[in-house]
Formats: structure tokens, sequence, C-alpha cells
């Protein structure tokens, strides 16, 4: 579809804005049709021992209260879930090294004694770890490159390392997971070439799900007094990405809804195929601050369910019964 060229000069250029999230829409309807997957998520720890300057969960914010969510709590939000019709449930949190590779093994067969397919979101991990998540019955995998910029991703990420975050993707398609990655809009010092790069990377990998979000400044970090990204070039990121990648999974984030009040919706209508509603109750939700003004907050699962199938039903998509897996025909 776009080259490198072609694509930087389109995030570039916003007179065309309409045209590009029109493109992505129908690409979308033609390729994955109007059916919108839900995923419940259970975010079950805010523990985590990185740094990414970012994130209002790094470790050395010491102003929020820390939670961990146990196995028969976290099976407790899969029955509701479930019986809320959730055909996917995801297991996200810090990397919290309290999760060893037994524990985690626990939860994750206790989950798929439920019809539903999994997706874990827990950060970097050896191969042997994610082998041992897979054979537990792990369907789906998420971490986002956040970045392409070498450079820059090294500013943003102390102690850690590009490369290992490649091999963690890499060992991951190994394995046959689905594997979903992307992207943050509008971090500081990030260029539009940068952007351009990211969106070629999802298709080099061959991502079966791409999550983009714009870049929200959280007060208890680094980059506090930094510009929030912009709604628009995230929306923009994510329509190119349906372009040059017409049959994957694409999530309207969270993190869109925060900064435009219809930001989900907008997105469904630019290339999104899939909503990730928080499915645990509400006295964890405000505690899980990656960033500032999170949507849901004070939300329950019920009230999240209802709140987004209306939303859904109301722009003429329908809400799909089964798992949601991917079939990108490039695989
Ligand atoms: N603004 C927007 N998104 C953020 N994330 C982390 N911090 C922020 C922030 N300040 C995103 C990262 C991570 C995902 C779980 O949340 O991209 O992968
Ligand atoms: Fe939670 Fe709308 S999705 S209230």
């Amino acid at each position: 579809m776009f080259n490198r060229e072609e694509i930087i000069k389109i995030l570039k250029d916003d007179t065309k804005n309409d045209w590009l999230f029109n493109l992505a829409d129908k690409i979308r309807k033609d390729n994955v049709g109007d059916e919108v997957h839900l995923r419940g998520l259970i975010e079950f720890s805010n523990i985590c021992k990185c740094s990414c300057k970012y994130c209002g969960l790094r470790s050395p914010n010491k102003e929020i209260k820390r939670y961990r969510i146990l196995k028969d709590e976290i099976i407790e939000y899969v029955k509701n879930a479930v019986n809320l019709g959730y055909k996917t449930i995801v297991l996200q949190s810090g990397e919290d090294e309290y999760f060893t590779t037994e524990k985690m093994v626990e939860i994750i067969k206790a989950i798929k004694k439920f019809d539903v397919a999994l997706t874990l979101s827990i950060g970097e991990r050896s191969f042997e770890d994610y082998k041992a998540f897979k054979q537990a019955g792990a369907d789906r995998y998420l971490i986002r490159i956040e970045t392409t910029d070498k450079e820059l991703y090294k500013k943003l990420h102390p102690n850690m390392d590009f490369n290992n975050r490649l091999r963690c993707l890499q060992d991951l398609k190994t394995l046959g997971y689905e594997v979903g990655t992307g992207c943050l809009v509008g971090l500081p010092e990030q260029t539009i070439e940068s952007l351009a790069d990211d969106i070629l990377f999802f298709k080099e990998i061959g991502a079966d799900m791409v999550g983009i979000g714009p870049f929200i400044p959280h007060p208890n970090t680094p980059l506090k007094d930094e510009k929030t990204g912009s709604f628009t070039l995230a929306l923009k990121v994510m329509a190119l990405t349906r372009i040059l990648l017409p049959d994957i999974n694409i999530p309207a984030t969270t993190a869109m809804e925060t900064l435009n009040p219809n930001g989900r919706i907008l997105a469904l209508q630019s290339g999104a195929n899939v909503v990730m509603p928080n499915v645990t109750s509400t006295e964890y939700r405000a505690k899980y601050e990656i960033y500032p003004n999170k949507i849901c907050i004070n939300d329950n699962p019920d009230k999240c369910r209802g709140c987004i199938e209306g939303k859904i039903k109301s722009i003429g998509r329908t809400i799909s019964t089964d798992y949601g897996f991917s079939h990108p025909k490039n695989k």
C-alpha cells in the first residue's frame, strides 16, 4: 500500500484526514467486517520493577497504593466476565516478580477451565516462561514495542534493552502465540519519521494485533511537564496501521477515550475493531494509574459492558460472539 515516504507525508499533512479515516474504515469493513470483539481486561497487579519514564506504575513512584489480585479473586472476575458474555480475558500487570512461572501457570490453567481465549500482558519474560504459559493454555500475548526509535527507547526505559523487547516478540511468535504490539504517539522527542518506522515495524514482524495510544503525561513521573500526545496523530497512526495490515485486530484504546470523550467510537470508525473494557471491581481501577484521568475508574463491570454495547450498536456495528482470533492472510 503506502511506502515510508508516503506514510510520512500523510502523517505530516492534516488536510486529508477525513479521506484517511474513511479509507481505514472501509479497509476494516472489507477485511474484518462489522463485528467488534470485546476483551475483558483484568489489571491484576500494579506492582512493577521497571522505571519507564512515562508510566505512572514505574517503581520509583511512591505516591500510588500498590495492589495485587490473587488467583481466587481473579477467577471471580473471570466468572463474572463470562456471564457478561466475554469470550476473551486479558490479564495485565506491571512487571511483578511475585507472579512466578508457577503462580502464572496455575492462574492460566484455572482461567482456561472457562470457555474463553486468554491474552497475557505482563511484560518481558524468558523464553522458558513464555513456553510454560503457552503450554498452560495462554493464547495471545501483548507487549508493545513502545517506539522503534532506539535512541528514544533507551532514554525512556532505564535499565531496559530494546533488543530484549524484540527477543520477546520473536519468542512469542516462535511459540505460536497471537502476538500484539504497538506504540505510544506523542512522546517527547518522537519524530514523525519514527512513527512511520513503527507502522512498518508492525507489518514486518507480522503482528496479529496492534494497540496505539497517545502519550499522556503522568504527574508522578519525570515526564510530568511534557506535552500531551495528539489524539488526531494517534488516530492517524492507527488508521495507517489498518491500511498496511488490513486483517489484524486493532483496539480502540482507553488512552484515546481519555483525550476525547468520543475517542473509542472515532477509533472504531477509523480502523479499530476491538474494545477492552475493564472487568475488575471498582476498588482497583483508580490505582492502575498508568496515566491520569483514565476512564471508567468509578464504574463496574456491568456498567462498562452495557455502556460499550450501547456505543457499538449506536454506530451500526455488532458485538462478536466468537473468540475473535485474528487470521492474518500474510502469515
Ligand atoms: N500515557 C499513555 N500510555 C501509556 N502507557 C504507559 N504509560 C503511558 C502514558 N503515560 C502505555 C504503554 C504500555 C501500556 C500498557 O500503557 O504503551 O505498553
Ligand atoms: Fe466503562 Fe463506558 S466503558 S463506563
